[in-house]
């Protein structure tokens, strides 16, 4: 009887004790759920090259960008995004010079590539010329995407670093030069890492 009464009241002291503490947790967790920073999303709605395979032709990009976090602005330094045909860049260009995008926030980057198709109209001995019209003549070529900056999140309380940031959106277009319906508003891959100034 004795054990049991005091088990008791122990039981009940446990609870005093933990249950605030416990609270206190779930409040703590539901708030870093809302206020942790997200990093950007980015899908392709439109990549276009008109005249692929020949000799003046550009490439129509139209990407989207949202900033998915509840409370937390990101700040993208000078953002680049080129495209690449396997491993040759093809076309590059300056998508933010320094620009702070809001919560919840979906800007779209519509810009236009004057250079991709310099590749295919290269001397016809360049290999990737060779293979992007192989490519074509088996109905898809394969483009990469990539946009890469370094971010912060602003108002964040936990996370102040500097990141690397890069998104990779794989891009297959048909012989006429349109995104195939397959690689249209599919969401890209985003790799994160630490910016370290002296590495
Ligand atoms: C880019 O895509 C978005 C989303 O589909 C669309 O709302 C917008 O009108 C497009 N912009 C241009 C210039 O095509
Ligand atoms: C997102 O931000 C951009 C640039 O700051 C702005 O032009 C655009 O209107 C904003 N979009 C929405 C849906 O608020």
């Amino acid at each position: 009887m004795a054990t049991e009464r005091r088990s008791f009241s122990y039981r009940l002291l446990c609870a005093i004790f933990f249950t605030p503490i416990f609270v206190v947790g779930i409040i703590f967790l539901i708030l870093w759920l809302s206020l942790r920073p997200h990093h950007p999303k980015f899908h392709v709605k439109e990549f276009t090259l008109q005249g692929l395979g020949q000799t003046n032709g550009y490439l129509n990009v139209n990407v989207t960008v949202r900033n998915p976090s509840h409370r937390v602005r990101i700040y993208y330094d000078s953002m680049r995004g080129s495209v690449y045909y396997k491993d040759q860049r093809v076309g590059v260009v300056s998508v933010f010079e320094s620009h702070y995008q809001e919560p919840k926030n979906t800007t779209i980057l519509h810009y236009v590539y004057n250079e991709p198709l310099a590749l295919t109209t290269q001397a016809s001995n360049n290999q990737r010329t060779i293979e992007i019209m192989n490519d074509r003549t088996q109905g898809m070529v394969v483009y990469s995407l990539q946009f890469k900056s370094v971010i912060k999140y602003k108002g964040s309380m936990w996370d102040k670093r500097s990141h690397r940031m890069r998104a990779t959106c794989n891009v297959g277009v048909g012989p006429n030069g349109v995104i195939l319906a397959k690689y249209k508003d599919r969401q890209c891959h985003v790799h994160m890492s630490l910016f370290e100034l002296y590495t």
